[in-house]
């Protein structure tokens, strides 16, 4: 069992990787495998809505990791995206990654790599900004079919720097309490399809563009 993680900071070394680990430490602890993935410090390429990726299964545009991510997703059991807070909004350079992910995703075969599994988003910022924020990456669960996972808080922390991590003492039991709960979702789920619980019975047939 396996929680793949997003590190949407440009610094692979920054305070939302240290939140990540205090993440990766409990997941360990709980037996749940995890993996970081860095969206990186490199131009992240936004979606241009050309809709390729419904016949070629996958984004045109391979060289940034997005594809490679929806990859290792289908073996996931379990996402944190995770983000510093710029200007009270998430990195662009996650809302760009994860924009592709999800568009190609829902393309190539409607959330296969994602639906039915939880996901949590984690913010970090120094001050402030960070609810709006939250509900910003948190979008990408409720459409793609997801289980949100929440804690004794909202998903976030404060840092101005890695340092200052291990200071926010609630942020740092609001991330070991995520991953506890999000690792116990996943062992429940693996319990329920070792017992033959079928999935359930979603509708997708209607689509409309206008609400009359
Ligand atoms: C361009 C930019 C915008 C920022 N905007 C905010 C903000 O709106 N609110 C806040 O509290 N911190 C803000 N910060 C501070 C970062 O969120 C904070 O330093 C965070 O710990 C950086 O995470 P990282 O080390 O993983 O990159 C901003 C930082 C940058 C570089």
């Amino acid at each position: 069992m396996k929680v793949l993680m997003l590190n949407g900071s440009c610094n692979v070394d920054g305070s939302t990787r240290c939140g990540l680990d205090v993440m990766a430490r409990t997941f360990a602890e709980c037996g749940i495998e995890s993996e970081i993935v860095n969206v990186g410090n490199k131009p992240v390429q936004d979606c241009i809505g050309c809709g390729k990726c419904a016949e070629k299964k996958q984004c045109i545009f391979s060289n940034d990791g997005v594809n490679e991510f929806v990859q290792k997703a289908y073996d996931a059991d379990g996402f944190v995206f995770a983000s510093p807070v710029y200007y009270a909004h998430p990195s662009g350079r996650i809302q760009s990654f994860l924009d592709r992910v999800f568009f190609s995703s829902m393309s190539a075969d409607r959330y296969a790599a994602f639906k039915h599994k939880p996901g949590a988003a984690v913010v970090v910022a120094r001050r402030a900004g960070t609810s709006a924020s939250f509900d910003v990456l948190n979008k990408y669960f409720g459409i793609a079919k997801m289980l949100v996972v929440g804690s004794t808080y909202w998903n976030e922390f404060h840092a101005l720097t890695k340092d200052d991590v291990p200071q926010d003492e609630e942020g740092v039991q609001t991330l070991e309490n995520l991953a506890w709960h999000m690792a116990w979702l996943i062992k429940c789920l693996k319990a329920g399809r070792d017992a033959g619980i079928p999935l359930p019975d979603i509708r997708e047939e209607v689509m409309t563009n206008f609400v009359r």
